[in-house]
């Protein structure tokens, strides 16, 4: 017997199976049940994927318990305090930091691909005005697939990296468009000379009839935001692209169907609900009762913001955004933001009170970031859709890792059948 297997045994069949262990370069190991099902005639039942390694990735790193994060092995405080958006999207893709010349490149490849297809001008119209832009997101980006479906051939390495290449430089185009039509202003061209984050800025709040100037910190802010949102490992949106990309679908389509799963609440859509619940609480001393509904089970209320499936400790990404709010909200003149100040004096009684210190739940990413898009001016319904935008990056590298797979099978995972035994059918007037 290896010493690197596992072996189960049936107590009801008194068969054994013996499992190779996999190992990792960093965090556990996973034990290959490949052959569990052949061999004992079982499923593994694991709802949530609490205990299942779904894939092999060279991505993303996290050590929910030490609260690390690492992209391609870099810390992320590290690539948050030297590096930049497209330089970190260069080394998700690539799996390398650039060389200058090669992120000059880059730059100019993400640039010259920013420009919309004039025909998708009319698809916002058909949106009305009050739609919630994560809606118009899934609808413009799926629809992507019907301009680029006969050029896209999934199984050629250079056409994926191009389709790469066209969702990371029109992703900030199509955000913008969807908050100019929600505020019914003409849409705004990308303009080249403009950073990746300053080109979102000025494509979203620059209007044709005066001159728009980009607050260095604005740009700064939103490219810190942009690193950290990057990638997550196998999150829920990053699997469902994952999923899609596993049946061969076309890409444009898999990064729509990783928009729907990022929208809902409990993942990217919770820094929208943060600043509602902020907003709901009002004041420091209603934290009490709000904190009182998030522990009562009988309340669907939980704390927005908080809490995360891997982290039991705090999450790295929330403790730079925070330290950023610092510095964006001093800079703009907006010190005393009531919402900064009352996300402080929540974090700091939630942290304190035993419900979240037994349960390791602390701030995520999403609890402060709404705090700068607001500062920056960003609607509250546009802030997932700053979290797709640089998601995308984490989707489509994800999706380029799984498809470049010798192996690649389309993803089918089994269930538990809990329904009704073989029964006879009825007929209608004898029921
Ligand atoms: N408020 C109150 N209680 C909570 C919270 C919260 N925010 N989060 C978890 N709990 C409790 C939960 O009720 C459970 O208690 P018990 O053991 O007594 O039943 C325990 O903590 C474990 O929670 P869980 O629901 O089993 O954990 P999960 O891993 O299934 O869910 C989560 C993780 C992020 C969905 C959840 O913490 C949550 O709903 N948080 C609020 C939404 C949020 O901030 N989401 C953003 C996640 S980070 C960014 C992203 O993924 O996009």
């Amino acid at each position: 017997m290896s010493k690197d297997t596992v072996t189960i045994t049936d107590n009801r069949s008194g068969h054994s199976v013996e499992l190779p262990i996999l190992s990792a370069t960093q965090g556990p190991d996973a034990i290959d049940i490949g052959r569990f099902f052949r061999e004992l005639g079982y499923f593994t039942y694991d709802p949530g994927f609490l205990s299942t390694a779904s894939c092999n990735s060279a991505l993303t790193y996290l050590d929910g318990g030490q609260g690390i994060l690492q992209y391609r092995g870099y810390p992320i405080e590290q690539l948050a305090e030297h590096s930049n958006f497209l330089e970190v999207a260069y080394l998700m893709l690539y799996g390398e930091l650039p060389r200058p010349r090669q992120l000059d490149e880059f730059n100019d490849i993400i640039t010259h691909h920013s420009m919309l297809n004039e025909a998708l001008k009319s698809f916002y119209h058909g949106f009305y005005h009050d739609a919630h832009p994560m809606a118009i997101m899934v609808g413009v980006v799926g629809s992507l697939s019907a301009f680029y479906h006969d050029s896209t051939d999934i199984g050629n390495e250079r056409h994926r990296e191009i389709a790469a290449h066209r969702l990371i430089a029109k992703m900030p185009s199509i955000a913008a468009a969807c908050y100019k039509h929600s505020v019914g202003e003409p849409q705004v061209y990308p303009d080249n000379r403009l950073s990746y984050t300053g080109n979102l800025l000025n494509m979203m709040f620059s209007v044709p009839c005066e001159p728009y100037v980009i607050n260095p910190i604005a740009e700064k802010a939103l490219d810190l935001i942009f690193i950290l949102h990057i990638d997550h490992e196998q999150n829920a949106s990053t699997s469902t692209v994952r999923l899609a990309g596993s049946s061969g679908a076309n890409p444009f389509a898999c990064i729509a169907s990783g928009i729907a799963a990022l929208w809902g609440p409990a993942h990217g859509g919770a820094n929208e609900a943060v600043l509602d619940m902020l907003e709901n609480i009002g004041d420091s001393r209603n934290i009490p009762a709000f904190l009182a509904r998030a522990k009562d089970k009988s309340d669907p209320f939980r704390l927005m913001g908080f809490g995360h499936r891997v982290y039991k400790n705090y999450d790295p990404r929330a403790r730079i955004i925070r330290a950023m709010c610092h510095q964006v909200l001093e800079q703009l003149g907006d010190a005393d933001d009531p919402a900064f100040e009352l996300a402080l004096r929540l974090e700091e009684i939630a942290l304190q009170d035993d419900y979240f210190v037994e349960r390791n739940l602390y701030p995520n990413v999403d609890f402060y970031s709404g705090v700068i898009y607001k500062a920056l001016g960003i609607p509250r319904n546009m802030f997932t859709v700053m979290f797709a935008i640089a998601r995308t990056v984490g989707w489509v590298a994800q999706w380029m890792e799984m498809i470049a797979e010798t192996n690649q099978r389309i993803g089918r995972p089994r269930q538990l059948y809990v329904g009704p035994g073989q029964r006879d059918y009825v007929a209608i007037d004898e029921r």
